[in-house]
């Protein structure tokens, strides 16, 4: 038997309406325009205001997707959100944006890999989908990273914004769909890397806590833990970057994304970059960035569409999808 194929068949995104800029930032902190965008090409990014939280942004950007690939709350059987910043312990927030959307069939559930998310929560619901137990499903990240933020600490504060992004994943065949879909996903963690980005605080330790990271280490792993995956994934397709039509990187920084697409040998035009506008929106990043490639033109049925991501854990992972 042939497994189904999972197809992104819609997109939508989510951002709050108040912006943030980098001179708003610097009338807080001991910081600069100039040196924002020189070091992280960010130029602002939207903050959630009261009320709007990880469900209440996943719930608006699931909306728009549904309505894309045109499929109502009767045929979604799989909701998988990825958060760092759930609005409750629980029930997850999955669960929540299950009931916004009054989906009453499937399973409904978060999963955690930070700033990797989003390649984490795509890997699973196409292995739910390969193996027949969905067929229909939302893949959601959303994320506060406002509310773990240090606002006094201006090595981190300015690097982050709020944000959500959502596809509906439907199953396909190779009759209907020509190739069609996610051709595979390679994801990878490594915990000994865990100190060097995390939040000092949890559930079983103690207070909430706010995100602390040594950057230049963080940056390192970034570019050569993104751009061996991509190399992996393309090699393990026997396709090369040649073959690539957009890489949708996760959005943490300009000139990360300049240094793997310089060592992948990838052109600038052929990648989508967001982060001047919405900053590092974390497991919301990526799918936000393809939303806004979709609307503008830049993806076209047939594309073989690259998506990557490093976050806290270490957590890193690729994803190839034949658009
Ligand atoms: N404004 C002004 N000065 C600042 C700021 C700021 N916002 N932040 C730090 N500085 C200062 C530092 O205090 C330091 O001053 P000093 O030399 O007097 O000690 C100086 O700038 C240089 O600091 P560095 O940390 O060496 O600067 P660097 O060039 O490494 O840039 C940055 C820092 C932007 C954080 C960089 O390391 C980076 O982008 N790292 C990746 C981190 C990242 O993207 N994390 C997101 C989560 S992981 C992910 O999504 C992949």
């Amino acid at each position: 038997m042939i497994s189904p194929r999972s197809i992104i068949a819609g997109c939508g995104s989510f951002l709050p309406g108040k912006i943030v800029t980098n001179d708003d930032l610097a009338k807080q902190i001991d910081t600069s325009d100039s040196w924002i965008k020189e070091r992280t090409g960010i130029h602002q990014r939207h903050i959630a205001v009261e009320g709007e939280t990880s469900a209440t942004m996943g719930t608006q950007a699931a909306l728009k997707a549904m309505e894309a690939a045109k499929v109502t709350a009767s045929d979604i059987d799989l909701i998988i959100v990825a958060t760092t910043t759930p609005d409750q312990i629980f029930p997850s927030t999955a669960t929540r944006i299950q009931s916004a959307l009054k989906v009453k069939q499937g399973a409904a559930f978060d999963i955690q890999a930070v700033c990797s998310g989003f390649v984490y929560a795509l890997a699973v619901a196409d292995n739910f989908i390969k193996c027949g137990q969905s067929k229909t499903a939302l893949v959601i990240g959303s994320d506060t990273m406002s509310r773990i933020l240090d606002w006094q600490d201006r090595a981190t504060c300015v690097l982050f914004g709020d944000g959500a992004g959502a596809v509906v994943v439907r199953a396909s065949n190779t009759e209907n769909g020509n190739g069609r879909g996610v051709i595979s996903t390679h994801l990878y963690s490594d915990g000994d890397f865990g100190d060097i980005l995390y939040v000092d605080g949890g559930v079983s330790t103690g207070a909430i806590g706010k995100i602390r990271m040594a950057g230049s280490e963080v940056f390192r792993h970034a570019v050569q833990k993104m751009s061996n995956s991509v190399q992996q994934a393309l090699d393990g397709n026997e396709l090369t970057v040649d073959d690539i039509d957009i890489l949708i990187p996760h959005q943490a920084n300009v000139r990360i994304l300049d240094a793997v697409a310089k060592k992948l040998g990838i052109p600038q035009e052929k990648v989508m970059i967001t982060v001047a506008d919405h900053a590092n929106t974390s497991a919301a990043s990526i799918p936000l960035a393809m939303d806004v490639a979709v609307r503008e033109g830049r993806i076209k049925e047939g594309d073989l569409v690259v998506i990557e991501a490093l976050g806290g854990g270490l957590t890193w992972g690729t994803a190839l999808i034949r658009w």
